[in-house]
């Protein structure tokens, strides 16, 4: 029996992963499902979970390490209108957890609403964005959430809010896997001195960042009053390959993709680039993107 067989439209099985990942990598995914709208989305889940499928959820793929191999079960992709719509009320914002983050922060700017400008030049979608509190040296998303709309693995829905939704480094406490949207409260400001910390941001990261490659962001988290991508310059290890992936001259946290790249070539420099760390810091780097192996 085809478990998905009446959901063709929106269920492709044996479905290559590479195309929907910023570092263009990795193999197919069993099931790839594109729900449109949340009643489909609890009628996959629960076809999962009666089929003992494993269900992986993910955004826009750009912080997203999918091994050569593939993923075994479902991948799930929140998209199209009902899932990627933003709603404005004011200062007021909901946004479904399929919208990319870069647009919502022009669209932010350009209404004179601050407060996401701090994300600048961060990729991916708002529940990925969520889900890992994105952000940078200028402050991260969790600072503007105030409260979650979060499904669980049986399909139920329900929501989280402050105080109870607390954000920490590179991480929430929200252990549901589908967030459905976020609302978040921003403050009105002027949008030209919006635009020009936008701007800052933009070519802080344009200097810093190697933005015209392969790559998925930063590969590790900072470790505790630490630079990741510090510690890993110091180990001299700037330029080191494996295959096609390398460390990035331009910033050490990164590691680029080029020709010929697979995800093994990855994860072995990201292994390589760990145990460098540790011999010569004594400090044990943890990753930061999400890799499926
Ligand atoms: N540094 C080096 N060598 C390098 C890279 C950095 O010495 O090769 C030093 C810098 O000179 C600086 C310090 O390390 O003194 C920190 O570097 P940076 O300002 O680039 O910030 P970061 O901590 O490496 C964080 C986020 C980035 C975000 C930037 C800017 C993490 C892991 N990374 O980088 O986020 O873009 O701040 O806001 O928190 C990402 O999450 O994928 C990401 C790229």
């Amino acid at each position: 029996m085809n478990i998905f067989g009446d959901l063709a439209e929106i269920v492709e099985p044996n479905h290559a992963m590479a195309p929907h990942t910023w570092y263009r990598l990795g193999g197919p995914a069993d099931y790839f499902i594109r729900p449109q709208t949340v009643e489909q989305l609890q009628d996959v889940v629960k076809r999962c979970n009666d089929n003992h499928i494993r269900i992986h959820v993910m955004g826009l793929g750009s912080n997203l390490l999918v091994s050569d191999e593939g993923v075994r079960g479902a991948v799930v992709k929140l998209e199209g209108p009902v899932f990627s719509a933003v709603q404005f009320d004011g200062a007021q914002i909901t946004a479904w957890a399929g919208a990319e983050l870069s647009k919502l922060v022009l669209d932010c700017v350009e209404k004179g609403l601050a407060g996401l400008e701090i994300l600048t030049g961060i990729p991916g979608s708002i529940g990925g964005a969520v889900k890992m509190n994105a952000g940078g040296r200028f402050g991260d998303i969790g600072s503007v959430v105030d409260s979650v709309t979060l499904m669980d693995g049986q399909g139920t829905i329900f929501e989280k809010s402050r105080p109870e939704l607390i954000f920490d480094y590179r991480c929430v406490n929200i252990r549901a896997p589908f967030i459905l949207n976020a609302t978040l409260t921003l403050s009105p400001g002027d949008p030209k001195q919006i635009m020009r910390t936008l701007k800052e941001n933009w070519i802080y990261k344009k200097n810093n960042q190697p933005l015209n490659t392969r790559n998925c962001g930063c590969v590790f988290k900072n470790p505790p009053e630490a630079s990741a991508g510090a510690l890993i310059d110091r180990a001299g290890l700037k330029g080191l390959q494996i295959g096609g992936a390398v460390v990035s001259e331009k910033h050490a946290n990164f590691i680029v993709a080029n020709e010929g790249c697979t995800s093994r070539d990855v994860m072995r420099l990201i292994e390589s680039v760990r145990k460098r760390v540790r011999e010569h810091a004594g400090v044990e780097l943890q990753p930061e993107i999400e890799i499926w192996k």
